[in-house]
């Protein structure tokens, strides 16, 4: 495995475009990472992993400079997954001058549920995945659907910019107690770890709850946030909207997700259920 960090770098190791799979990432690295590089494997060609925690993506107030940089231990969890390329550029590298141009997601997409509690979010990720997929020229891109809205974002950029690339979406890894495995999950102490697993258990309940009863929705989704805010939790959402768009379902008959997103102590996290 070769570990690169210029795109001077990475373009004489790629010369050819479209002939690599890629899994984007900002390091920190866990099962549900490597579980993508495995399924980026699949396609039979070289596969290239990024590791840059990208400051466009975080509001001041947010975990930017404690983001756990691990990039000895990344590199050794992604050889052994079978990683071909690691591209992990510093700031300067790819930001080299202020980043001015920016892409914009849609605001009906990127500007509810993550994007209405992380204002800019979206538009810091679509930007920096953009430039990556400039930098790799992957001909597939691999994201987790833990990041349900993310890999929406993306899949309606790449559509929408016609890059020649096709976005797929890696399930969701748990814990054997149901916590959706993501790098934050390091910010918990023993026991937040072990409540963690209310966030998923709510989302369950809550598309169950929508499927077998006539409650309206706003209703039981108020029901589910009162629940999590009794046991200790801040919540900022938990819901219920169409897999195709986000948007809220008029009927249960749909195809459906739950997603939430909620802060235990001084961790945010967010997780999704397709139901
Ligand atoms: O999901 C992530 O880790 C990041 O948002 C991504 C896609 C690597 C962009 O920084």
């Amino acid at each position: 495995m070769q570990t690169l960090h210029t795109l001077a770098e990475l373009r004489a190791a790629l010369p050819q475009p479209r002939s690599c799979a890629f899994v984007p990432t900002m390091g920190n690295l866990h099962e549900g990472h490597l579980s993508l590089v495995r399924q980026a494997r699949a396609h039979g060609l070289p596969v290239v992993a990024s590791i840059f925690v990208n400051r466009l993506q975080f509001a001041p107030h947010e975990d930017f400079d404690r983001y756990p940089r691990t990039l000895a231990r990344d590199c050794e969890l992604l050889q052994a997954a079978g990683c071909d390329i690691v591209f992990a550029p510093d700031e300067a590298e790819l930001y080299p001058e202020p980043q001015t141009f920016k892409v914009l997601p849609d605001p009906a997409l990127a500007d509810i549920l993550e994007g209405h509690f992380r204002p800019g979010f979206f538009t810091g990720v679509a930007t920096v995945v953009m430039k990556l997929f400039g930098a790799v020229q992957p001909r597939v891109a691999v994201f987790g659907k833990k990041d349900y809205q993310q890999l929406m974002v993306i899949r309606c950029m790449t559509a929408q910019f016609a890059l020649p690339i096709t976005i797929e979406a890696g399930e969701t890894c748990r814990a054997a107690s149901g916590l959706a495995l993501s790098s934050r999950n390091g910010y918990l102490s023993d026991s937040e770890r072990e409540k963690a697993t209310e966030l998923a258990r709510a989302l369950g309940t809550l598309a169950k709850r929508y499927r077998s009863e006539s409650t309206p929705l706003v209703e039981l989704e108020a029901q589910a946030l009162d629940g999590l805010r009794a046991a200790g939790w801040q919540p900022d959402y938990l819901t219920i909207r169409r897999r195709s768009d986000l948007t809220v379902p008029a009927s249960a008959a749909e195809a459906l997700v739950a997603l939430g997103a909620a802060r235990l102590g001084a961790t945010r996290l967010i997780d999704n259920l397709e139901s």
